[in-house]
């Protein structure tokens, strides 16, 4: 089902006591900006129906949150987030070598409220110093999550694969940009390594299908929406 949403966007800022990690005012509006673009569908692929509206920005300082979110996940998110099921918490910290985001689905929200958001490596906002993550796409993929989606490659060429009827099946996950690969190939089409959902470069992603738009406004209605709380 699609739906017509503008989704308030909480960002914390979880920075090194040295500043490695406080990402400016500006760089964080432009990745605002990347979500509504990539939402929106003004890269390719579909207009989901989700607008992104920031509604803050927190900053704190501390080395020991900034340098292992894991281990301090709960204790930050106790502290800094805001807002129920519809308002997306952004979380911008170190997550650990290699490791770019992190979500939850919107299930998760009534089994565990205080956990519920979005994860991000520092180094992936726009600009960023993630060597070919660069553009904001690692939140975009996490909020795809967040909203309900799960990878392209979910169950690999079988059935359900990820839920959704117009991505074509997919083996594993895409690194790189792999234009024409197929990895399910008895099954219709090559490989979505252009979704959103996939693990490909940030320069090789652009788009949402239909079919995801659909998904995520059925999460959205069933979980998030204020019809749902
Ligand atoms: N590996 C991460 C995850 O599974 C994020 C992948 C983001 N990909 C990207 N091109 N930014 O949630
Ligand atoms: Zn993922
Ligand atoms: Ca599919």
């Amino acid at each position: 089902q699609q739906v017509d949403v503008t989704v308030p966007v909480a960002v914390h800022i979880v920075h090194a006591e040295n500043g490695t990690g406080n990402v400016s005012d500006s760089t964080v509006r432009e990745q605002v900006a990347v979500l509504a673009e990539a939402f929106g569908g003004g890269l390719a692929g579909a207009d989901t129906g989700f607008a992104f509206d920031l509604t803050g920005i927190t900053r704190t300082a501390n080395s020991a949150w900034f340098s292992d979110f894991a281990e301090h996940e709960d204790e930050i998110k106790s502290n800094l987030r805001e807002g129920g099921a519809a308002t997306l918490n952004l979380y911008i910290a170190d997550l650990g070598e290699g490791v770019l985001g992190q979500a939850t689905f919107p299930q998760e929200y009534y089994s565990d409220p205080q956990n519920d958001g979005v994860a991000m490596s520092y180094r992936t906002v726009p600009g960023g110093s993630q060597q070919d993550f660069d553009r904001g796409y690692t939140a975009v993929h996490e909020t795809g999550h967040w909203l309900g989606l799960f990878h392209t490659f979910q169950n690999g060429c079988t059935e359900p694969g990820d839920y959704v009827d117009d991505t074509p099946y997919e083996a594993e996950q895409a690194s790189g940009c792999p234009e024409g690969r197929d990895t399910c190939p008895n099954r219709r089409g090559d490989d979505p390594v252009s979704n959103f959902m996939d693990y490909s470069d940030d320069a090789c992603m652009d788009e949402f299908t239909d079919g995801q738009a659909g998904r995520m406004g059925d999460h959205w209605t069933a979980f998030r929406g204020e019809q749902a709380q």
